[in-house]
């Protein structure tokens, strides 16, 4: 079977689970149905290659091709995730986890023999759609999230990390840094499909990642008084509604006049009824700066917007800029053709890996439609095989016997 019938296979085998047949778009929550769906079909597909398949204690799934303690400098990993955020695209992270599993066939085929342990991972929850914390697989085995806050973390129904993991047969308990699992990453080559416009414009189907832009999310409560839609004249109301669309506007006015990007995607108004006056409105800030001065500067302003409303602002994640390892980028680029290299503003698990020292760095996919997070998110199946031959190119590379 060639390589693009077998990806035909797996992609068709995932593209049901948690899809809504109305927008095509996809809702894989971290610890839901489909999350689940979605995890028991990467086991399957490890368990049918003879994959070791390990799960640390906070869920992240590693697939091993030899001993995963087996090298001194540990193994070479790839993979990617497979939540969504809501009605989400297709690739953003299956793409990551499938090509790794293409990439190991197709070594397998050629008869590769690594010197060094090959990983494929799903990590937990990266996108944070459901708990509103990003990466939270890679940041708790690294520390950066203590579990303690994690399994605190609730979701819109008020349901606790702990409690939707154990509903999922965990054990929350056990979450924590796991040096363990770190110490068996050599390096980590993450693959996923580009999500902006870098590579349409330069004609090629891969670029390697050099970086992250400095980002993070914040939550926004303004006050108000909730009262009657009816009875209350103009001048009485203190409408949360209107400063938050005050404060909708000064984010955008924060990221023109510091070069970033900011955005309020989420909001939440209190009490929520068509004839009643909000008495509170919660927004998330999404705020992302190629440097950090930026990004302070941005949310520093839209902050000030907010505390002349009489709101208050929490820090819920924060992600500095990130340098991938500067020799692997150059090593990849130059073992694919000189490829182009890119920084991306969107987060990844790579970028928190290599925030805890991890040598890491990425393969973007071309995205035709540069538009990512919504089910219009493309890749064509030619640049998908490509991926797969770059990243097996790759991991051979970084995997194969010394001289
Ligand atoms: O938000 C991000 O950039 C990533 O998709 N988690
Ligand atoms: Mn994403
Ligand atoms: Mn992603």
């Amino acid at each position: 079977m060639t390589q693009a019938a077998i990806f035909d296979q797996l992609w068709s085998a995932i593209t049901d689970i948690g899809r809504n047949p109305v927008t095509g778009g996809y809702r894989r929550f971290a610890w839901t149905e489909a999350d689940l769906r979605m995890r028991e079909w990467f086991a399957g597909q490890c368990q049918s290659r003879g994959l070791e398949l390990i799960e640390d204690r906070m869920g992240n799934q590693w697939a091993w091709w030899g001993d995963p303690d087996g090298s001194a400098t540990g193994g070479i990993v790839t993979g990617s995730h497979l939540d969504s955020v809501p009605d989400g695209g297709a690739f953003d992270g299956p793409l990551g986890v499938v090509s790794g599993l293409l990439a190991v066939d197709r070594l397998r085929s050629d008869g590769f023999r690594p010197s060094r342990p090959i990983g494929v991972v799903n990590f937990v929850d990266e996108e944070g759609a459901r708990f509103g914390v990003s990466c939270v697989g890679s940041r708790v085995i690294t520390g950066v999230l203590g579990p303690d806050q994690a399994l605190a973390l609730r979701d819109a129904d008020g349901v606790t990390m702990a409690e939707a993991m154990r509903a999922a047969g965990r054990q929350p308990e056990q979450l924590g840094p796991d040096p363990e699992a770190l110490s068996r990453i050599g390096s980590f080559v993450e693959l996923h499909i580009e999500q902006g416009r870098g590579l349409i414009n330069l004609g090629r189907p891969v670029a390697v990642g050099n970086g992250l832009w400095a980002h993070g999310r914040w939550r926004m409560e303004i006050p108000g008084q909730a009262n009657h839609a009816g009875t209350t004249r103009l001048n009485d109301r203190r409408d949360a509604v209107i400063g938050c669309a005050q404060l909708v506007l000064a984010t955008r006015a924060a990221a023109e006049a510091h070069n970033s990007l900011a955005t309020v995607g989420k909001i939440n108004i209190m009490p929520g009824g068509v004839n009643a006056i909000a008495g509170l409105a919660t927004a998330w800030l999404d705020a992302r700066a190629a440097d950090e001065a930026a990004l302070s500067a941005t949310v520093d302003h839209i902050e000030g917007q907010l505390a002349s409303l009489g709101g208050v602002m929490i820090e819920e994640s924060r992600t500095p800029y990130t340098e991938f390892d500067g020799a692997l980028v150059t090593r990849l680029a130059r073992l694919l053709d000189d490829a182009p290299v890119l920084s991306t503003g969107a987060g990844h698990d790579a970028g928190i890996l290599a925030n805890a020292g991890v040598s890491a760095a990425m393969i973007f996919v071309r995205n035709p439609t540069g538009i990512s997070h919504s089910p219009a998110e493309w890749a064509e199946p030619e640049d998908c095989l490509a991926g797969v031959i770059a990243l097996a190119s790759v991991l051979a590379d970084l995997a194969k016997p010394e001289p």
